[in-house]
């Protein structure tokens, strides 16, 4: 076990990792906001029931059930990826399952104590504060373990706004604990926000945290330009968002088994939504996942790809290239990948450890969109 999993507490050490599990991956699974809180556990006072919004990759959920052993425990959050990652680290510490809840529910309290790391859409962070005030005590109270450098001034007169006052503790590694005791607390019980826009004759609809959420990705728009030309049976949409390739796709081939993944909730219940009101629900699947993990070898004739550039907030290629790796095995000999993704990114250079035949389809400033062959 290295330093980079180990996660020493006053109460005792943790063993983290994120998810996806990587050999090299040398990224730990907490940051100092995480280790500030999880450091003052003791401080908390008595509670009974614990929410755990947004946890990255399990450290909160695990620390918490690590240190209150007996109190009532849940995760909600929006990633696939910090579920695993909860699951996995509560076993590798031998600590029973959390419970979890995805962020297109909402979870039923009374809560007694939040602990909350702000996520970076502010859709987002409204949308669940609104869900989550009806479900606390009058006495409750919502710590937010934060990275210094991303309070900025909206953000905390966001939190204000919505919380009450706030209270900052002092920064330790570039850290800090706001805490709020909210008093609107409300009895009304908001469903989840969603939000439409329309593409051509498209009506594109999404739940809060969903990716291009108020307007057509500039990325998915090229690759819509610059779209695959065969005739394709098997077509894999990777890290679908709110559908919007995999419409289009039910549109070019309507004979077509479409399956779409991510490992947001609320962008595969967006998908499956989208599908449905643009009438295309019967050759389309939707499902939660870590890219392809659950397709099968050479299953596929298309695969097409927009990819993140970060895990939650931390930006890197690691989740394209996992996708890409996971491309080529789904693909059957003859299958395409069509990825679209920022020039700057390079990922012609790095497709070629998984495709010999490798070109760019179109022209664009920005944007490159290759077509990709085994
Ligand atoms: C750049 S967006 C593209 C969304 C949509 N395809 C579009 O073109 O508008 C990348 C998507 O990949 C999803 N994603 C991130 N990590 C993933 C993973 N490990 N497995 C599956 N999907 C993932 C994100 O949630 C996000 O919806």
């Amino acid at each position: 076990m290295t330093s980079d999993t180990l996660l020493e507490l006053p109460q005792g050490s943790l063993k983290l990792q994120r998810m996806p599990l990587r050999s090299s991956d040398s990224l730990r699974a907490w940051d100092s906001a995480d280790q500030l809180l999880l450091a003052q556990l003791q401080d908390l006072g008595p509670v009974s029931n614990i929410l755990v919004v947004n946890d990255h990759f399990g450290a909160l959920g695990t620390g918490l059930a690590y240190a209150h052993q007996g109190v009532k425990l849940t995760v909600w959050s929006d990633s696939y990826l910090a579920q695993q990652a909860l699951q996995h680290n509560c076993r590798s510490n031998q600590l029973p399952e959390v419970h979890f809840i995805d962020a297109v529910a909402t979870p039923q309290g009374p809560f007694d104590l939040v602990i909350m790391r702000v996520p970076k859409s502010h859709s987002l962070l409204q949308d669940q504060i609104s869900r989550l005030l009806p479900q606390l005590t009058p006495t409750a109270r919502v710590i937010m373990p934060i990275m210094v450098k991303y309070l900025d001034n909206s953000l905390y007169e966001l939190l204000t706004r919505l919380l009450g006052p706030l209270t900052s503790s002092r920064a330790v590694k570039k850290a800090r604990l706001l805490s709020a005791a909210p008093t609107q607390i409300t009895s009304q019980a908001p469903m989840p926000v969603i939000n439409s826009w329309q593409y051509g004759d498209l009506t594109l609809s999404h739940y809060s945290g969903v990716y291009g959420r108020k307007r057509l990705d500039e990325g998915s728009q090229f690759l819509l330009q610059n779209w695959p030309r065969g005739d394709y049976k098997n077509i894999v949409d990777l890290g679908c968002g709110n559908g919007i390739l995999s419409l289009q796709a039910a549109r070019s081939w309507p004979y077509a088994a479409i399956t779409g993944v991510d490992e947001s909730y609320m962008a595969v219940s967006s998908a499956a939504y989208n599908a449905k009101q643009n009438g295309v629900a019967k050759s389309c699947q939707f499902q939660v996942g870590n890219c392809l993990t659950e397709l099968a070898d050479k299953s596929a004739d298309l695969i097409l790809c927009n990819p993140p550039f970060h895990q939650q907030r931390v930006v890197g290629d690691q989740l394209a290239m996992a996708m890409f790796a996971d491309a080529s095995r789904v693909l059957d000999k003859h299958g395409e990948l069509w990825v679209v993704g920022n020039r700057h990114l390079g990922y012609h250079a790095k497709l070629k450890r998984w495709f010999k035949h490798i070109e760019q389809q179109g022209k664009h400033p920005k944007f490159v969109v290759l077509r990709c062959r085994k």
